[in-house]
């Protein structure tokens, strides 16, 4: 399937450059036979009508109609490149993935996006932004699938589904609607982290390659002897993270991102970031004055060791066949890294390849972008479009005959659980102290920016409810930011100061405890 269409047709020469002189291929049917006109349709007459019979016009329009797999339900727009990880720190103490040896090269996919927008939006529009990368590592492919910010919206799986439909265009208008983003958001105050960070300008990066990177959540690294940590992984551009204010991301031309990356990387200006970690015990974890595990909180003041770096120094050379059917998966992990109790995490394990065996196909993991670079041994079979070779009719387990090894040390990690099974929220749900920090740590411009860039949707919004509750989020993150906010979106300071006290009054009802 990775043959050019002539090449499979038993043609030389290839689909896009073809030597002076050389015969140019017999254009042929799927079937390889040879077609006599790819201008005309088969017709009666000059007048008449075109037939059925005319099985090369059938073929071609069936195959055209079928060009498209459902787009991603999130992340639609996004563009690919290819290029290498190099492990630089021994870091075996910690895990014992086999990536991590110090100086050991693995190839990557990485695939950045935009989150709400379609496949065909424009690049300028404010998001988090998509940095997933593929470690085709000598033992599987272990997928980071990250964003450009060190934290999300919502801190469990269950609230995903909810969240993305208040994001997306209405059901009825079909247009993406501030009034109701913020009603979501005004019954969700842990998304104040997150919204003061999209809000800023980090929302519209200046290219891909001035992004940060952030897997999120805390994993677990697990090394030779069984002991584990927990880890978060950043990755740092060494190009520094560059943004752009609302109205330079307003004017920014289609395709400004895709158009920047492919033309550094044409140029050889290969983009490069570090990747960095930090750990903590699970006794450190338990001491944070926050939920450790709860990614609406970045482990602020933990300190970060660069553990490798990746460089992207190819373009793929099909859009659809890397960029598109590339799977990311955040299950897809190796040995050594494991998951963590993040519930944001726990949904993702099945999210990622249950949408993946919609959208593409059962087998969506043969296909080149998502294959792994090592054998895969098991029994899994047939499905649609399944492209395996070979005679196996050992298709079972234990099996005398043709046996297949399973070695116990690559199973998970055992550990304790002793709890009571409930539907209640986590430990340590504090909502603002981070977005309160975050806002302090901006430049007096940024501040400005963030500013505007929120009064510009909150002014949207008619819901004087929902305008004062999602002000009174913010002021309880930060004063200076609640005032400039409640000024510039009209929301007397009287009514902010009720919506602060009624959050305090009600806050124990709603959650388990600010401890
Ligand atoms: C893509 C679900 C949270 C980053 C996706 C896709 C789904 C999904 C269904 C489309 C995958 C595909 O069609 O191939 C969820 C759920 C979440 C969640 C259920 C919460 C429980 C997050 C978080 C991050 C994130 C917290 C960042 C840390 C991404 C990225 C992609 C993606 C980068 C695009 C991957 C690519 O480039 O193909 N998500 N997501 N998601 N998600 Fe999430």
């Amino acid at each position: 399937a990775t043959k050019p269409r002539a090449a499979q047709a038993g043609v030389a020469g290839t689909v896009d450059t073809q030597a002076a002189g050389a015969v140019a291929p017999q254009m042929t049917r799927d079937n390889g036979a040879p077609i006599g006109s790819n201008r005309n349709s088969l017709a009666a007459g000059d007048a008449g009508p075109v037939l059925l019979e005319d099985t090369t016009l059938i073929e071609k329009l069936a195959r055209f109609d079928r060009e498209r797999v459902p787009e991603r339900v999130v992340h639609a727009r996004g563009t690919g490149a290819l290029g290498i990880f190099r492990a630089t720190a021994d870091i075996s103490p910690l895990t014992k993935a086999s990536l991590f040896t110090a100086g050991k090269e693995t190839p990557v996919f990485v695939r950045f996006s935009t989150v709400i927008h379609p496949s065909g939006s424009p690049e300028g529009l404010r998001d988090p932004h998509g940095f997933a990368v593929k470690f085709y590592t000598d033992q599987g492919n272990w997928d980071l699938v990250g964003n450009n910010l060190p934290i999300f919206f919502i801190r469990d799986a269950i609230q995903f589904p909810d969240m993305i439909h208040s994001l997306k265009p209405s059901p009825v208008t079909n247009k993406q609607d501030p009034n109701r983003l913020f009603e979501f958001f005004s019954g969700t105050p842990e998304a104040t982290n997150m919204l003061v960070h999209v809000y800023s300008n980090l929302g519209t990066p200046a290219s891909y390659r001035t992004m940060d990177g952030n897997g999120v959540h805390a994993f677990k690294l697990v090394n030779a002897q069984g002991q584990t940590v927990f880890a978060k992984f950043r990755w740092i551009s060494h190009q520094g993270v560059k943004s752009l204010n609302g109205d330079a991301a307003n004017k920014a031309p289609f395709n400004y991102l895709t158009d920047d990356l492919y033309g550094e990387i044409a140029a050889g200006n290969f983009p490069t970031w570090d990747l960095m970690v930090q750990t903590l015990t699970a006794d450190e974890v338990g001491k944070l004055p926050y939920n450790g595990f709860d990614d609406t909180k970045e482990w602020l003041g933990v300190p970060f060791r660069k553990i490798g770096e990746m460089t992207l120094n190819k373009v793929p050379e099909n859009f659809f066949r890397w960029t598109e059917q590339s799977a990311f998966a955040p299950a897809n992990l190796v040995p050594g890294i494991e998951q963590s109790p993040d519930r944001m995490l726990q949904g993702r394990l099945f999210s990622y390849s249950d949408t993946q065996r919609y959208r593409v196909g059962a087998n969506v993991m043969d296909l080149p972008v998502n294959r792994p670079r090592v054998p895969v041994v098991n029994n899994y079979q047939d499905g649609q479009l399944d492209t395996a070779t070979g005679k196996v009719d050992v298709n079972y387990f234990p099996s005398v005959t043709q046996q297949k090894a399973v070695d116990p040390s690559f199973a998970p990690t055992p550990y304790k659980v002793d709890a009571i099974v409930q539907t209640a929220p986590i430990s340590k749900t504090e909502p603002f102290d981070q977005a309160g920090d975050f806002y302090r740590s901006l430049k007096p411009m940024d501040k400005a920016d963030l500013v505007k860039n929120l009064a510009g949707d909150l002014n949207v919004v008619t819901s004087a409810r929902t305008k004062t509750i999602m002000v009174s989020y913010f002021t309880q993150a930060d004063k200076d930011l609640g005032m400039r906010l409640a000024k510039a979106v009209n929301v007397p300071s009287s009514d902010v100061s009720k919506a602060v006290a009624d959050y305090q009054a009600a806050v124990d009802a709603r959650y388990a405890g600010k401890q």
